[in-house]
């Protein structure tokens, strides 16, 4: 198996609004889809579009939601471990998409939660031949903890901390190889792993050598810190390790006709696990910029899941 996903399965409810409503304020839609989501399987179906082996641990309720989890997971060619949750739903997921694309997002994780550790290194089978085990924070810590121990050695353990879970600590972020916060997370993650206060919003404004000097903070061998429109500022603490020439350095991002950036995040994170397992001898940076082509077009699609774009539809686009 070249990547193995360990996360969260939900179901996506979509509501298309004008303007986002104020609080207390009914507002019309402008239209209604449902679809799967959820940050672990959006990536892990953005890995296999990019032709990557993909396999992807999660949960379920025992719910109708869960029936069409196995489907779709069977249609994108998955190998798919499910958690069956007695007593729980599904995870479901309420988002909002603005008329320039941006989203409002409430989530009940529901059986996420409940991803049992025991579960995750129990599927021994798919770890055994992983190059890359993708995380992020939809469900609980131990679950994460528990993927990212189960990789062999040699294996990229890449972490995306989105969102940053309560219980996150310094010493997970730091037994990753590779972690791809936003903006926001990576805020967040300073706060709470380095004690160092930065709004979000000056992030990308900051310098790069001082960026560079913030993210070693984090201890972990290297950060790709996502800055949406204006691409992403990637900081190594051993550079040839990835086969990148530079300690840290910047890339801008591709253009895009948006119109709904959910799962934006989860196509860069899939499309990147997938460039790693299927090229580990390319650079970071051939791997990032086939990521962010990715995550662009995606952009200019409604939906999580069904928004991946496929390899050939990013080589149609960008050559
Ligand atoms: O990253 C987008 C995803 O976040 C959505 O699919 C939603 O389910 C939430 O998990």
């Amino acid at each position: 198996m070249s990547v193995v996903v360990v996360g969260s399965y939900n179901q996506d409810h979509v509501w298309r609004v004008d303007r986002f409503p104020k609080p207390g304020e009914t507002r019309r839609g402008l239209g209604f889809s449902t679809g799967p989501g959820g940050k672990g399987f959006n990536q892990a179906v953005a890995s296999a579009r990019q032709r990557a082996t993909t396999a992807f641990i999660g949960a379920l309720g025992d719910d109708t939601l869960a029936r069409t989890a196995r489907e779709l997971a069977a249609a994108e060619g998955l190998d798919a471990r499910w958690q069956v949750c007695s007593g729980t739903s599904t995870g479901s997921c309420g988002i909002v998409v603005d008329a320039q694309g941006q989203n409002q997002i409430v989530l009940d994780l529901a059986a996420n939660e409940r991803l049992a550790p025991e579960f995750v290194a129990a599927q021994a089978d798919l770890f055994a031949s992983a190059r890359v085990v993708l995380v992020q924070m939809e469900t609980g810590v131990a679950a994460i903890r528990a993927a990212l121990a189960a990789a062999p050695a040699g294996c990229v353990r890449l972490l995306n901390p989105a969102p940053v879970h309560a219980d996150a600590d310094a010493a997970l972020i730091a037994g990753a190889d590779l972690v791809t916060p936003n903006e926001t997370e990576f805020a967040d993650l300073l706060a709470r792993c380095a004690g160092v206060t930065i709004s979000a919003e000056t992030i990308a404004a900051i310098g790069n050598a001082e960026l560079h000097a913030l993210c070693r903070r984090l201890g972990s061998a290297s950060i790709v810190v996502t800055l949406g429109a204006r691409g992403c500022f990637v900081s190594h603490a051993d550079a040839a390790r990835w086969h990148d020439t530079e300690t840290h350095y910047r890339l801008p991002a591709e253009k895009a006709q948006v119109r709904d950036t959910t799962g934006a995040g989860d196509a860069f994170n899939g499309a990147l696990a997938a460039q790693l397992a299927r090229f580990p001898g390319q650079s970071l940076r051939s791997g990032l910029i086939q990521a962010g082509r990715t995550a662009a077009l995606s952009t200019e699609r409604a939906g999580a899941a069904v928004a991946m774009p496929t390899l050939a539809e990013v080589e149609a686009r960008f050559g």
